[in-house]
């Protein structure tokens, strides 16, 4: 297994795509490593504008898609399930929540799948309180940034060892990761070698990703959805357009 970290981190006040162009170099030389001297590994990429590095990493190294992941949707769900654990006064650990889409500010907590042992978030919290929540995960990264004056890494790192001890395990643990879709969700229905990497629930083990668990959308989940993966695609579309040889 290979955990590509590489690149710079965030500034106060910087997104994570104003990152693109010193860190698709940084993991672009990083994976011809990797195909070099780890041909058969696992890989899982955390740098950031993650979505953009996972797809540099993928074109660079030329595996198949199952051994590439990307680690953002662990850590974003985690951010999410603590706001609510918080409000609550519960354990982080009885909240099960899904969260779909890219690393960005526009990524997709969905409360219609979120609960606490067993029990629907509605049931227990306003509508107010979960949205509330779901702010705070979205733009959790940029908090920490703030506060820290550099990007988080506890929890980065614990969100990668979730995905590596279910791979090296062969656990078949459903992982929220930024993974290889064409059909699934929409991203590229029909369109052969033209998906995008974007977080979706995966099933992990030792060949990588599995399978892919779609559930079907509804209303505003849809077009938070769409939103979101068209984000992913700009900032693909930016790697292309600046790095040729990697379309
Ligand atoms: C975060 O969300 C580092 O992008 C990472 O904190």
């Amino acid at each position: 297994m290979v955990v590509i970290t590489a690149g710079l981190p965030r500034k106060p006040g910087m997104s994570r795509d104003d990152l693109i162009t010193t860190n698709v170099k940084i993991v672009r030389s990083v994976s011809e490593q990797v195909a070099k001297f780890a041909p058969a590994s696992v890989v899982i990429v955390v740098s950031n504008p993650l979505d953009a590095m996972v797809y540099t990493a993928w074109k660079t190294t030329g595996f198949p898609t199952h051994r590439i992941l990307g680690q953002a949707g662990c850590l974003d769900v985690a951010r999410f399930r603590c706001f609510l654990a918080m409000e609550l006064g519960c354990s982080v650990e009885d909240i099960q929540a899904l969260l779909l889409g890219g690393h960005g500010d526009d990524m997709v907590p969905l409360p219609r799948f979120t609960s606490v042992h067993g029990i629907p978030i509605s049931m227990l919290l306003s509508e107010e309180v979960v949205n509330k929540c779901m702010q705070r995960a979205k733009v959790g990264g940029g908090e920490i940034v703030q506060l820290m004056g550099t990007s988080a890494y506890y929890a980065p790192a614990s969100g990668t060892i979730q995905m590596v001890e279910a791979i090296i395990k062969d656990k078949k643990r459903i992982l929220p990761c930024a993974a290889y879709c064409e059909d699934a969700y929409g991203v590229a229905k029909g369109q052969k070698g033209a998906g995008y990497f974007v977080g979706v629930p995966c099933v992990i083990g030792s060949n990588g990703m599995e399978k892919i668990i779609e559930v079907d959308l509804v209303g505003d989940e849809r077009k938070l959805m769409d939103e979101s993966i068209s984000h992913v695609k700009d900032l693909v579309g930016a790697v292309r357009k600046i790095f040729p040889d990697l379309a």
